[in-house]
């Protein structure tokens, strides 16, 4: 028996409305559009309202996902949601996403791979798919980032932003996602992690409560490096694994942390700037989102095509690296 072919079926996307610019920033942080500009390239990003949750935001995008593919919700056996920011610690994303859609057949579970999570969750499907445990999969990517962010840490939170994508996945008769390559390095977790979640404990009555409330803490410029340096990395394995040479890329979707990370990604693995799709600008770093949103983006604006051979590739705080090739 042959190896089934995993491919995309369907993609969709949900952005809130609201918009948060730069200019908006410079009134609530000592900061410049300029500098956000120079530094980032992101000119503004969208903040989900009050009311709109994670698995909102996640259960949006996946309608859409459905709707594209033509397929309905109970034809779905697997839904996989990769998130840091989930409404809860329980129950998953996933799992909401198919109370939601009403996929009742599926198996539901979260992926926790920060920036890299779509990727990690689109390997996984398509091994449940490709083992023939399941037929049709949803991956999505949603992150409500804003509720982790300081608003009065200028180093933090003119980066991010909040967004929703995702895919169905399903067998096709060629090509598909054609390699997958994941790492991780422990050792960098300290670069970039979510503080002040102290653990309550019956013991110990000054810990009942958390003191503050979680937020993201960085160090910028060490994680710049490994940033590069590890999407470089991925880019160079995968391409191995597809036995593909950089040069046959039509297309390279990377993580959206810093569009001087990505250029000096394009750099150092000698992949001309224009082959690769950019729209932090008007999102900022959705983290798991990031990839899930650019890939519909160059899918729907014709930067890929049919028979398009593209590079994802994705590091995130953890840290973890992934790289997928995918024959579209
Ligand atoms: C965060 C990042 C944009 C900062 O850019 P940088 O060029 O490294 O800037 P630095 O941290 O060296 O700061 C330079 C100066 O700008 C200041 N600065 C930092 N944030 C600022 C802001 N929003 N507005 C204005 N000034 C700012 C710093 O205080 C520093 O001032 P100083 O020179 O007086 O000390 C960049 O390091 C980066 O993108 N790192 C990777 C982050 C990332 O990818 N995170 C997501 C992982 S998925």
């Amino acid at each position: 028996m042959t190896t089934p072919h995993v491919g995309i079926l369907g993609l969709g996307v949900y952005l809130p409305a609201r918009k948060l610019t730069n200019f908006d920033l410079e009134k609530m942080v000592e900061t410049s559009d300029e500098w956000i500009r120079t530094r980032t390239g992101i000119v503004e990003r969208r903040i989900a309202d009050a009311k709109e949750k994670t698995s909102d935001l996640a259960t949006k995008a996946a309608a859409r996902a459905l709707k594209d593919a033509v397929i309905s919700a109970q034809k779905i056996d697997l839904i996989i949601v990769a998130t840091i920011s989930p409404d809860s610690n329980f129950p998953s994303m996933a799992c909401k996403v198919q109370k939601a859609l009403g996929a009742s057949d599926a198996t539901a579970f979260d992926v926790s791979a920060a920036c890299s999570g779509f990727l990690y969750a689109l390997t996984t499907a398509k091994q449940y798919i490709r083992t023939g445990m399941v037929k049709n999969a949803l991956v999505i990517a949603a992150e409500r980032i804003s509720g982790f962010i300081d608003w009065k840490d200028r180093s933090t939170c003119v980066l991010f932003g909040d967004g929703a994508g995702a895919c169905v996945l399903g067998k096709v008769r060629s090509g598909g996602i054609i390699a997958d390559f994941t790492r991780s390095f422990g050792k960098y977790g300290h670069l970039m992690e979510v503080v002040a979640q102290e653990v309550r404990s019956p013991f110990d009555p000054q810990r009942t409560m958390p003191a503050q409330l979680p937020r993201v803490v960085m160090r910028g410029q060490e994680l710049f490096k490994v940033a590069v340096n590890s999407m470089a990395e991925a880019v160079e394995e995968v391409l191995k694994k597809a036995k593909m040479k950089k040069s046959e890329v039509d297309c390279v979707v990377p993580h959206q942390a810093n569009d001087r990370i990505i250029s000096a990604v394009a750099r150092k693995l000698g992949i001309p700037k224009e082959k690769i799709f950019v729209n932090i600008d008007k999102y900022g770093n959705m983290s798991a989102a990031s990839i899930a949103v650019a890939f519909y983006e160059a899918v729907k604006t014709k930067r890929i095509k049919k028979g398009s051979k593209v590079v994802l590739v994705a590091f995130g705080a953890g840290l973890v690296s992934a790289a997928n090739v995918v024959k579209w």
